[in-house]
């Protein structure tokens, strides 16, 4: 069944928990994710990232997740993560996505609030949702490279402004920075709750986590506590389907490749549906 952002995350809102965000980059994660969702009977969201466009064009890997996500069992979200041209916003809108993340936080405040406005005004005319991101993330999103230079809590969203803006663009959910990072963390991160809490309070949105793999257990239920309802999820699930690729090439030597991307799918499903099973559970 195919809902909005609005619509999955007030199921969130109802059971508070958080419902999973998942990045498909192709038909091998695509299939990993909703099958683990119906075999647990949860909602989930399916996102194409706009970094991830080269490996997958959003006109050819759009589509089948609007398909697989109108047949699904369970609730499901077709979502664009991080849209940084307004271009591929609308490109997302055109094929029938449901939600759409602009992320013009790298832009100063008022550009970043004119720019969402208007793709909101857009967007909600169609029933689509929109989630925004103020402060940032250290890291950018493909986890390298676009990193900006400072301490983390130098970007952390400020509550008032958030308040402020929520106002001003009407958005449908915010993408908050309190200490995660895109990517692989190279230590445990340290997370400040009082932020999410605080933004939660101010804005009276449902908040997203970004960078949510390398987070553990009690990093994400205290997220949840405080007022995540969207968790981003992708690296570790990456992972998960490299490392099976590269066992299965090492131990079968078949020479087809569906048999590698059937091990990196299995290995990907098993991945998410811990994830979703920890995402489930109330803050
Ligand atoms: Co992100
Ligand atoms: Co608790």
């Amino acid at each position: 069944m195919l809902v909005n952002l609005k619509e999955i995350l007030k199921i969130a809102q109802a059971e508070k928990n958080a419902v999973g965000m998942f990045n498909a980059t192709g038909f091998d994660s695509l299939q990993a994710v909703i099958s683990a969702a119906e075999e647990l009977n949860r909602p989930v969201i399916l996102a194409h990232a706009e970094v991830h466009n080269r490996y997958n064009d959003i006109d050819m890997v759009g589509p089948a997740m609007i398909a697989v996500a109108q047949k699904a069992k369970v609730p499901v979200c077709v979502h664009l993560d991080h849209g940084v041209s307004e271009d591929m916003v609308y490109r997302a809108l055109r094929i029938g996505f449901t939600s759409v993340m602009i992320d013009a936080s790298a832009l100063p405040y008022e550009r970043n609030s004119e720019l969402t406005a208007a793709i909101v005004k857009i967007a909600h005319a169609t029933g689509v949702s929109v989630e925004a991101e103020l402060g940032r993330l250290v890291t950018g999103e493909a986890g390298s490279g676009e990193s900006v230079s400072g301490k983390p809590e130098d970007f952390y969203t400020d509550p008032a402004e958030a308040a402020a803006f929520s106002e001003k663009t009407k958005i449908d959910a915010l993408a908050v920075a309190f200490g995660t990072a895109h990517g692989f963390y190279t230590a445990q991160p340290k997370l400040d709750f009082s932020v999410v809490k605080a933004c939660a309070e101010s804005t009276g949105l449902p908040l997203v986590m970004h960078g949510g793999s390398g987070v553990n257990e009690e990093g994400f239920h205290n997220a949840i506590a405080n007022g995540i309802r969207k968790i981003n999820y992708y690296s570790y699930m990456s992972k998960a389907g490299y490392l099976a690729a590269k066992a299965e090439i090492e131990k079968n030597e078949s020479g087809y490749l569906h048999d590698v991307e059937y091990a990196a799918m299995h290995a990907m499903k098993e991945d998410v549906k811990a994830a979703i099973k920890t995402f489930s559970r109330r803050g």
